[in-house]
């Protein structure tokens, strides 16, 4: 089965809605010929508005970096699912390792967001990944499939079938050290592996697994050559117009 690729902009903590406005202007213009890759990104939350706004009828999806696992109530500061969903989000990127390490997403927190995202309707970016002690420590398979595990515990096969997945070594986001295309093509096979083992075959066959980690226009099509990456997940590069668009077209 062939998978359509699908290269998603994660924006995090920079564009206000001035600034991300003026990137999605840009990105309107660049993309405006792409029919072959889905393409999605991942503004502020503040910015979301004025970026569903100016990416309507594009094709490009937006998505939110984080939700709150709540439906509503008192949580200052927390946004939930459904408020996403009603500012035009259709996807929203869950356990990224900034959000576990620096904001302190559980398994558990990250289980119970996946679950908020589906009830809100919205297709969730599951991110997995070991820190680089894992990796020297041999353990980097066991770290990503039991992050898998945990996060999927409770999903129903309808629900695991819209998922896709992000394997983002942590040692490799936005240090410039993006893992090879080998160490990549290995824990997506190992992914997709553990995927064949818990599901029925159309969850391997269609899962749509992404690689991230410092993923720039002269390493991607590397990258999305191997068969088991069918995408990426981009942090600074996506920033830049011209490289993300670079980043999207080594997918097609
Ligand atoms: P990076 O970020 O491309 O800047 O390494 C990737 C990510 O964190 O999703």
């Amino acid at each position: 089965m062939s998978r359509r690729p699908f290269i998603a902009g994660n924006w995090k903590m920079n564009l206000g809605p001035r600034d991300a406005d003026t990137l999605a202007v840009a990105l309107k213009r660049l993309l405006a010929d792409n029919t072959a890759t889905d393409i999605a990104v991942a503004p502020p939350y503040v910015s979301i508005p004025a970026v569903v706004a100016r990416l309507r009828h594009t094709g490009i999806a937006v998505a939110a970096q984080d939700l709150d696992p709540l439906k509503s109530g008192a949580f200052t500061g927390a946004v939930a699912g459904e408020m996403l969903a009603q500012a035009g989000c259709s996807h929203v990127i869950v356990g990224h390792s900034e959000r576990r390490k620096l904001f302190g997403d559980t398994d558990d927190i990250v289980a119970a967001k996946l679950a908020a995202a589906y009830r809100a309707g919205l297709r969730p970016i599951l991110c997995v990944g070991e820190t680089l002690a894992e990796r020297d420590s041999g353990q980097a398979r066991s770290v990503v499939t039991n992050q898998l595990a945990a996060a999927l515990v409770d999903l129903s096969l309808h629900q695991v079938l819209k998922l896709t997945i992000a394997y983002e070594p942590i040692w490799a986001i936005g240090t410039g050290r993006t893992a090879s295309p080998a160490q990549a093509q290995e824990m997506h096979a190992a992914i997709r592996a553990w995927l064949a083992e818990h599901y029925p075959r159309e969850v391997p066959a269609s899962l749509r697994l992404q690689y991230g980690g410092s993923v720039k226009p002269g390493n991607a099509s590397a990258l999305l050559a191997q068969p088991d990456i069918d995408g990426a997940l981009v942090g600074g590069a996506a920033l830049n117009a011209e490289s993300f668009r670079d980043i999207v077209a080594a997918a097609s």
